[in-house]
């Protein structure tokens, strides 16, 4: 087991320079198995999801070479082989193989996929996609089977902007006969990224980016490169740490569209910020004004800093809301956030938070992925010794992150325990 020691309360300056997207090279790896010749992604982030991603492509008789940010795979020997179980249950975006194989080969057997647990996160609006272009879907055990004699272009709609499903869609009608219209459609960045390097393979997407994608089927797909987009949810994260301890701290590598939402309630907060080229530099202010705070999809408040962005709050004078639309549980780090010292009452997917309360060191657990980033920025801050365990879930999504604050003036170590 392995933990995080962290002493809080040191100032931040210098640079930190953004990874690729961990929830883009997630979706990009399964896609490259389409083509039937080499796809060359550049700026993948060296993660546990992606390491996880390649013993699948391995399994599944592909060829990769990863080194210095550049993953070259070859799929021209790809086979359609069960994945174990442990290894589909270590990500969620194992589901991709779904759409990915059932594109290729027409037939699919995939076990339920992990990820955190922030909800009861069904994947029935995936399911629902794959039947209307003719998959028949059954259940065995812990397993979905996909099985499509010829799978035929469809109109999709979706109840809700599914980012999983909008791209699980778009990997299973590529190939399909005819066009697929999907409505509603998830508009995160991610989405563009996928479409492009499919587009690039030879693929026929327009409208990726925007509620109404359009699919028009082609026979084959081929050669291709990508750049991984900037990882936003990583640059919000940096982000934030600097507006708590940032001295002219550089995140730079970034995409400004992408973080808007949070670049502009942070000035709401009273951060001020230069931005400039694809990076920014931020310093913390004297005091903070307290704000509310709702997730939304895209191009609305990401989710995922919804964790993150509460550590702020608990800083700013008077009494903030946070409210978190996408998940059922994404609450899982205020208890620790309130052994630390902070002030948050909750109440279903909404926390009320009243500031300032300095936070004092304390041992807490990072319950998922970003649970574990809002600890990481909580010991920062914190007066004394944090120790961080189950730090696993951080290291699935967070590229070099004990480097990357240390370079800062962090004091920032793992622990084997
Ligand atoms: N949903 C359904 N049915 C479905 C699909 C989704 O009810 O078939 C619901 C989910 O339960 C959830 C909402 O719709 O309440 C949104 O889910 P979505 O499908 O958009 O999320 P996802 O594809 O499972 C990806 C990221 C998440 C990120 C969300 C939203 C990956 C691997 N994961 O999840 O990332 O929060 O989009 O932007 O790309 C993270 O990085 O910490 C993370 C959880």
């Amino acid at each position: 087991m392995r933990q995080l020691i962290i002493d809080g309360g040191h100032e931040l300056t210098g640079e930190i320079k953004i990874s690729g997207a961990k929830n883009s090279v997630v979706a990009l790896i399964p896609a490259a198995i389409l083509s039937d010749e080499e796809v060359t992604l550049y700026n993948v982030p060296d993660i546990s999801d992606t390491r996880a991603l390649l013993d699948i492509i391995a399994l599944l008789n592909g060829k990769v070479e990863y080194q210095d940010e550049i993953m070259k795979i070859d799929t021209s020997k790809i086979e359609n082989k069960l994945v174990p179980e442990e290894l589909s249950k270590k990500l969620r975006a194992s589901y991709y193989f779904m759409g990915a194989l059932l594109g290729k080969f027409h037939y699919a057997e995939i076990y339920f996929p992990g990820g955190c647990n922030i909800g009861s996160r069904p994947i029935d609006f995936h399911i629902n996609g794959f039947q209307k272009l003719g998959a028949e879907v059954t259940i065995e055990g812990n397993k979905y089977i996909f099985k499509a004699d010829k799978l035929k272009g469809a109109r999709i709609y979706l109840d809700f902007a599914s980012v999983g499903a909008t791209i699980n869609i778009m990997l299973a009608a590529v190939k399909a006969e005819g066009t697929t219209f999907i409505s509603n459609a998830a508009k995160e960045p991610e989405i563009v990224n996928i479409a492009t390097l499919l587009n690039n393979m030879g693929a026929k997407i327009t409208g990726a980016g925007t509620s109404e994608i359009k699919i028009e089927g082609v026979k084959k797909l081929g050669k291709a490169v990508i750049d991984v987009i900037p990882d936003r949810i990583e640059a919000g994260t940096y982000t934030i740490i600097g507006a708590l301890l940032g001295k002219n701290l550089k995140i730079s590598g970034i995409i400004e569209d992408h973080i808007d939402a949070l670049l502009s309630k942070l000035k709401e907060m009273g951060v001020e910020m230069k931005i400039d080229n694809n990076s920014l530099i931020i310093n913390r202010p004297k005091k903070y004004k307290s704000i509310n705070v709702k997730t939304l999809v895209f191009p609305g408040f990401a989710t995922d800093l919804g964790q993150p962005m509460s550590v702020l709050l608990t800083q700013a004078d008077g009494m903030s809301i946070f409210e978190e639309t996408i998940y059922e549980n994404r609450m899982g780090h205020i208890k620790y956030l309130q052994k630390m010292g902070a002030n948050i009452r909750v109440n279903d997917r909404t926390a009320i938070i009243v500031g300032k309360t300095p936070l004092k060191g304390e041992e807490v657990t990072a319950t998922d992925l970003r649970a574990g980033a809002a600890m990481v920025i909580a010991g920062l801050i914190a007066n004394g010794t944090t120790t961080v365990n189950e730090i696993e879930h951080i290291l699935r999504g967070y590229e070099n992150i004990v480097e990357k604050l240390t370079n800062v003036g962090a004091k920032i170590k793992i622990k084997e325990v």
